[in-house]
């Protein structure tokens, strides 16, 4: 089985993601940490993020780069979204994200294009989404928490700027796939937001069964 949980920056996809693999017991990839090893890589050997050329050298970046704490930077999610403008980039990334999406058993993936381009035979379709200013209080939270000083109103410039480069990209835009279930997690809490996404794959299953 494999499922696809796609949405944009801070919506919650990560987190629901990781509570489906918990919940259906199956291996999950945070596909942006891809893009983030590229990105980081790209800024640490001081290459032009903004070239093809130059982002495509990042990635065949260094396996242990994907553990960095520093790739949770809020930089580094910046310039991974101008390095994954790169149809070259995303090209380099996908067998890799194919390959883990289709391991036996199945897996839970999420993204921006996950049940577009990378899967869009998955049995489950998520895209989770919340609004611009709830996104940015959550981020807002998580990064003072980490001792960053930044205010509320840098985060959610930066949020604003990176919806618009992932949805305004040529390739694989940030899109909900037509088949995709909506989750809009702007009201609720993580444990709502869990059962519903549990309850949302559960129905696609069912509905899937009664069709097959
Ligand atoms: O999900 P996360 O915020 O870690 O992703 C960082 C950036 O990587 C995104 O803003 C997006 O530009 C890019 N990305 C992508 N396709 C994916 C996952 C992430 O283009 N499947």
């Amino acid at each position: 089985m494999i499922i696809a949980v796609d949405g944009p920056a801070a919506s919650g996809k990560g987190t629901v993601a990781r509570a489906l693999a918990r919940h259906f017991d199956l291996p999950h990839l945070d596909t942006g940490l891809l893009y983030r090893a590229v990105a980081y890589t790209v800024h640490r050997l001081e290459l032009d993020p903004t070239r093809e050329a130059d982002a495509i050298a990042a990635c065949d970046f260094d396996e242990l780069t994907l553990a960095d704490p520093a790739l949770r930077d809020d930089e580094v999610g910046q310039l991974a979204s101008v390095v994954s403008v790169h149809p070259l980039v995303r090209a380099a990334l996908f067998q890799r994200q194919k390959r883990f999406a289709n391991q036996p058993g199945g897996a839970v993936l999420d993204g921006r294009d996950i049940g577009t381009v990378i899967a869009p035979e998955a049995d489950a379709k998520l895209f989770v989404k919340a609004t611009a200013p709830v996104r940015a209080r959550r981020r807002h939270h998580e990064l003072t928490e980490r001792g960053r000083e930044i205010t509320y109103e840098q985060v959610l410039a930066d949020i604003r700027a990176r919806d618009a480069r992932d949805s305004a990209r040529s390739t694989a835009p940030l899109t909900q796939a037509a088949d995709a279930a909506p989750l809009d997690t702007s009201a609720l809490t993580v444990e709502a937001a869990t059962r519903r996404a549990i309850a949302l794959v559960n129905g696609r299953l069912i509905g899937r069964r009664s069709t097959a």
